[in-house]
């Protein structure tokens, strides 16, 4: 049993998809996310500046002493989490493995496509995963880029979203995929749009949901003995507005942002 809070951070908005996973599953533990808002997005970023951005991400949640970390970002996980596993003591997981090991086992043709941000697709993480997992599948990747301002802005499903949606998934449909992994923790906000256009038999998987399942094979026994008390359940931090956090946020997590939001100097981590 722990009775520590479960620490969840993203470069902003998109790891509150996974959030709501984890309220969903795991109703009695509480949460403190951290949404990177004055950096994001970390997607066209070098991996040098990934890497220096997720290690303050994760000593600004070990100062609140956490149990576990979940890297709610696709970028984060692919680009840094491999290189600094094993410099911290608490455990980490990122989205990759979560992501991966449901692919591997949903897939029936071993054709497997992958999209995510730029530094997420130059990365080859997924890929590297699902290989050692399995040599024989087949994966094909494609970076969309455009997919986290068109969510930013509302864009779930019009017909931008169509038209670009058209232009990146064009050859990963014409692979006959039966299986996609959104590889961002942005992407799910466009499933509706996604599925439609790959089709009834391509399986969809979310990283958000994906890595809340894996949270609690990981947590085995340490969860908490009784419920958080509810002022105390749900924190988050951000590194810019308050209120454009509140405004967007309860889209991701499709209810009202049910918790305390305060502003965190993220540079001083
Ligand atoms: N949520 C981030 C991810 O999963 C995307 C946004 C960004 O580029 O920072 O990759």
């Amino acid at each position: 049993m722990d009775n520590r809070s479960i620490g969840v951070f993203d470069s902003g908005l998109g790891g509150l998809t996974a959030v709501k996973q984890i309220m969903k599953l795991l109703p009695n533990e509480s949460i403190i996310y951290f949404g990177d808002t004055g950096r994001v997005p970390y997607g066209t970023r070098s991996k040098e500046t990934i890497l220096k951005y997720t290690h303050s991400d994760i000593n600004f949640l070990l100062s609140h002493d956490v149990k576990i970390i979940v890297i709610a970002c696709g970028t984060a996980s692919s680009a840094a989490l491999p290189h600094i596993k094993r410099e911290f003591d608490v455990p980490i997981v990122g989205v990759v493995d979560a992501a991966g090991y449901e692919a591997v086992r949903v897939t029936k043709n071993k054709r497997i496509g992958i999209i995510g941000t730029t530094a997420t697709i130059n990365s080859g993480a997924y890929q590297k995963y699902i290989n050692e997992y399995d040599s024989e599948i087949k994966t094909f990747e494609q970076a969309c880029p455009l997919f986290v301002p068109l969510v930013e802005n509302g864009h779930f499903d019009t017909k931008v979203t169509e038209l670009v949606i058209d232009e990146y998934l064009r050859d990963i449909r014409a692979a006959d995929v039966d299986t996609l992994i959104m590889g961002c923790t942005h992407y799910p906000l466009l499933k509706n749009a996604i599925s439609r256009y790959m089709g009834d038999g391509v399986q969809l998987i979310s990283p958000g949901e994906e890595v809340a399942k894996y949270l609690i094979k990981k947590l085995g026994g340490n969860l908490r003995h009784s419920p958080a008390a509810e002022q105390d359940r749900y924190h988050y931090y951000v590194s810019d507005s308050i209120e454009s956090f509140e405004e967007l946020g309860s889209i991701f997590l499709e209810t009202k942002i049910n918790g305390q939001v305060s502003k965190v100097d993220i540079e001083k981590y």
